[in-house]
């Protein structure tokens, strides 16, 4: 039997029965109902802009899917490669289409030497990395016109592998430019992170050899960061796909939304929110502030997850590797000490706000050395797979224009008055 609501209008005692497909009800079947009556949403807290078969979460089991496949089984058997070739296509790849594929990819890793030197040499030399990158992404479709023929499946898969391809190479480009360091061009010999790397620290050796263990690590994030359904940024770069904008205006688009500190620049603030904190010993002082009102406990709580961010539990794992390496983050004392506490405070676990991805990714890139500026540029680097899965579902899907509804509760119609009579 088939699950339903029904729904009755009290003015005029009409009823109807929407059925309950796939989790959700069919606005276009209350609209027969109820044509002008919206729902007031904002924040999107209970609307399901769209159907998809990308990734899974269910936020109160705290379980993330890729096209099925279990996060945990992709952060340990996969590569960030092979994963952006799941989002996009829904399937692993075979051998050969593997190979393709990564072919590909590591053949469009150059960018245009306007974008490096006419373009991102612009910026004012302490140009935030992150409003670098969202503005030479925009730049890019200035660069490969064709973009625009977003019916062609041809050009959109050779604008999906252009851009999955060149987040690194601007990436380290915005970075070396903060620095003031010479921009380093991709070595293609080298595989996807290693080579991201290479242009990241590369200073007069003729080759860079990142060490293995951490460029797998890097891997690692790159995959649990790919996608996560329809969070702000992607939201973001399905609206406006959704006016059919060329992909690359849409990723600028999408990389703004991520920018904000409520979402992938949290893990920046997590850093600052640490070193703030300074001792283990102020940790207790510390929450109370945030339980009185005095800012959130920045990478905890999630819009979706009422559980343990099951990213963040791969996290740690990943942190305790690389700081192996690199030496602990002396951070990390103090992370932990918040962990523990808020998770054994009411406040906390009555909201149900546990560590979110965030928590403990900033731990990681500070250790391998990247400055705080680039922690969000890490975030997009991969997202942008999940992106543009998003856009090519988007696409298939043909759907209409995004145009929500408002509630106007502005004032009632009135006469203009010249200046001088206010
Ligand atoms: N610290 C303290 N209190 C919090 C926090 C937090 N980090 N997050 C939520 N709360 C409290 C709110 O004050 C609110 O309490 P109230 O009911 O007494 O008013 C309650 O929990 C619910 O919070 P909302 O703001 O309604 O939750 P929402 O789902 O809108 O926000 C968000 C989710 C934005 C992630 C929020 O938890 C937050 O600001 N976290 C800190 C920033 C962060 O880590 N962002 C990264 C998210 S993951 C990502 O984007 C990759």
């Amino acid at each position: 039997m088939t699950e339903s609501v029904t729904i009755t209008d009290n003015r005029t005692g009409e009823t109807i029965e929407i059925p309950i497909i796939n989790g959700g009800v069919d606005a276009t079947e209350w609209k027969k109902l109820l044509g002008n009556i919206w729902f007031a949403d904002s924040g999107y807290t209970q609307t399901a802009a769209t159907s998809s078969a990308i990734t899974e979460i269910d936020g109160d089991a705290g379980i993330l899917r890729y096209r099925g496949y279990p996060i945990e089984q992709l952060a340990e058997h996969s590569t960030y490669l092979e994963v952006a070739y799941l989002l996009v296509f829904g399937e692993l790849p075979t051998h050969d289409q593997f190979e393709d594929w990564v072919h590909d990819v590591t053949y469009h890793t150059f960018i245009h030497e306007n974008v490096r030197k006419r373009f991102l040499e612009g910026f004012h030399y302490d140009a935030h990395p992150m409003g670098m990158l969202v503005s030479a992404l925009a730049a890019l479709s200035t660069f490969y016109p064709e973009a625009k023929q977003i019916a062609d499946p041809d050009v959109r898969y050779k604008q999906i592998v252009r851009l999955i391809a060149k987040m690194p190479t601007l990436a380290a480009a915005c970075h070396r430019f903060s620095v003031g360091m010479p921009f380093v061009y991709p070595d293609n010999s080298l595989d996807f992170c290693s080579n991201f790397l290479s242009m990241m620290w590369k200073i007069a050796e003729p080759r860079y050899d990142a060490n293995p263990a951490l460029a797998h690590a890097l891997d690692v994030l790159f995959i649990l960061h790919a996608d996560h359904e329809l969070n702000c940024g992607t939201a973001t770069m399905r609206m406006v796909g959704s006016s059919h904008a060329d992909p690359y205006s849409a990723t600028a688009a999408a990389a703004a939304a991520l920018y904000g500190p409520r979402h992938g620049g949290a893990n920046e603030q997590v850093i600052r929110m640490l070193t703030e904190i300074g001792s283990i010993d102020n940790v207790d002082d510390f929450v109370k502030g945030v339980k009185a009102g005095k800012g959130r406990l920045q990478g905890f709580g999630h819009r979706v997850y009422k559980n343990y961010d099951p990213r963040a539990t791969i996290i740690k794992r990943t942190a305790d590797e690389v700081f192996e390496i690199t030496g602990k983050n002396p951070l990390l004392d103090i992370a932990l000490k918040l962990e523990e506490v808020a998770l054994s405070d009411e406040y906390f676990t009555s909201r149900k706000l546990y560590p979110n991805v965030d928590f403990y990714s900033g731990l990681i890139y500070q250790a391998m050395g990247f400055p705080i500026e680039m922690f969000t540029v890490l975030f997009a680097i991969p997202r942008v797979s999940g992106w543009l899965a998003h856009w090519k579902e988007l696409l298939e899907q043909d759907q209409k224009i995004a145009r929500p509804r408002q509630l106007y509760v502005g004032a009632e119609v009135r006469d203009y008055v010249g200046i001088d009579g206010r």
